[in-house]
């Protein structure tokens, strides 16, 4: 077995065997420091209620996304298989997992592009870590496209894993540079993403003028990359494991990179990192937010069937449009505009980070 297939299984028996360890400690995702306002009298019935909603371009039943995960293992193709199912049922979009495994052997492909096959009208999101584009450029990023018949492209930025794992990259250079370029040649759109330590509203400036489209926040408070590469290298590596500890509550919190990341014109915001029930979904649109991605509640459902993958999909959407109820939003379009109060650390990080809040019609 390739070291990437390894490292690719790690991550998967890591992630379900670690249970909410794998997940920030102290640090949340700062949504329970959100309040949307409660509106006795919506003058809606349930039934007005339409979650529809849009990304790059396309309209889905459901503004959530189906974050990507693998590929490059037998199990990982078990897992897209089902991932993808749901997604197509559902109508909503999914995206696969890092695709060097499969660029870099072939072989593995099929592990990815079984969520092409299983889902042939899906929007399905192709996945490259901004490294990789660096090192190798367009041509890579055509081929992870190819290889899925991907809708659209993510870029995931992933600094502080790499310098956890003992085989990380040490350069970080010349990936703004590769995501221009790769902006301007591809003939599908490009999300940018961190994975799990959130973008600031500096970087998404200069990603949206690279020309990037959607930005996914992927902030803390959810799955925690530090921990989990911690975990394996714990006994390893004395100096890795001391820095996964070092770091481990490292990053942005989900609601408050989603408001900085909102304050760029023209940039699709995604929120993802830590969300896990609809309400949490709800405050996410509120501040900004067009769609949310879960990743890791997904994980085991999908490893049992694309049923037990749309089931936490649909309980997610239910409470959601529960929130859009409680708050008079009839549209996710109104969700965007509802009023909301921020407390505690979430309103002094956006006083002194001077960030617009309650922005209203955007
Ligand atoms: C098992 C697992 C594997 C992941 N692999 C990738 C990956 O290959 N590429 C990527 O961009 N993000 C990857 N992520 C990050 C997720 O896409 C997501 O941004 C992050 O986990 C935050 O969402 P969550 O808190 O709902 O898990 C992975 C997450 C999990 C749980």
């Amino acid at each position: 077995m390739g070291d990437i297939e390894e490292r690719k299984r790690d991550h998967i028996s890591l992630c379900l065997d670690l249970g909410d360890e794998a997940e920030f400690a102290e640090k949340t995702t700062w949504f329970e420091h959100v309040e949307l306002i409660h509106d006795a009298l919506p003058e809606l019935s349930w039934d007005e209620v339409s979650l529809e909603a849009s990304l790059l371009g396309r309209r889905f039943s459901y503004p959530i996304l189906i974050e990507g995960m693998t590929g490059g293992t037998r199990e990982a193709y078990e897992i897209n298989r089902s991932l993808a199912e749901a997604a197509e049922k559902l109508n909503i979009p999914m995206e696969v997992g890092s695709q060097r495994a499969g660029i870099e052997n072939p072989s593995l492909a099929e592990t990815y592009s079984i969520a092409r096959k299983a889902a042939p009208r899906c929007f399905i999101i192709g996945n490259l870590s901004g490294v990789e584009i660096a090192a190798h450029g367009v041509a890579y990023a055509e081929r992870a496209v190819e290889m899925i018949e991907a809708d659209a492209l993510a870029i995931h930025l992933n600094v502080l894993q790499e310098v956890i794992q003992p085989e990380g990259s040490k350069s970080f250079r010349g990936i703004l540079r590769a995501i221009e370029v790769i902006c301007d040649k591809l003939d599908v759109p490009v999300i940018v993403k961190e994975v799990g330590f959130g973008i600031s509203r500096e970087v998404a400036k200069r990603l949206a003028g690279a020309g990037v489209r959607a930005i996914d926040v992927a902030g803390a408070g959810g799955t925690n990359w530090a921990k989990i590469e911690g975990e394996r290298v714990k006994g390893l590596n004395v100096v890795k494991a001391r820095i996964a500890e070092l770091y481990s509550e490292w990053g942005i919190p989900t609601a408050a990179s989603i408001l900085e990341v909102s304050e760029i014109r023209g940039l699709e915001v995604i929120a993802s990192g830590g969300i896990r029930d609809g309400l949490q979904a709800a405050k996410a649109i509120a501040l900004g937010a067009c769609f949310v991605g879960m990743a890791r509640p997904l994980l085991k459902p999908a490893l049992k069937g694309p049923e037990y993958v749309e089931n936490v999909i649909i309980r997610v959407a239910e409470e959601l449009r529960i929130a859009m109820l409680l708050t008079g939003s009839k549209t996710i379009k109104d969700l965007r505009n509802c009023k909301y109060v921020l407390l505690g650390p979430l309103r002094e990080w956006a006083l002194q980070r001077v960030l617009k809040t309650n922005r209203g019609q955007r």
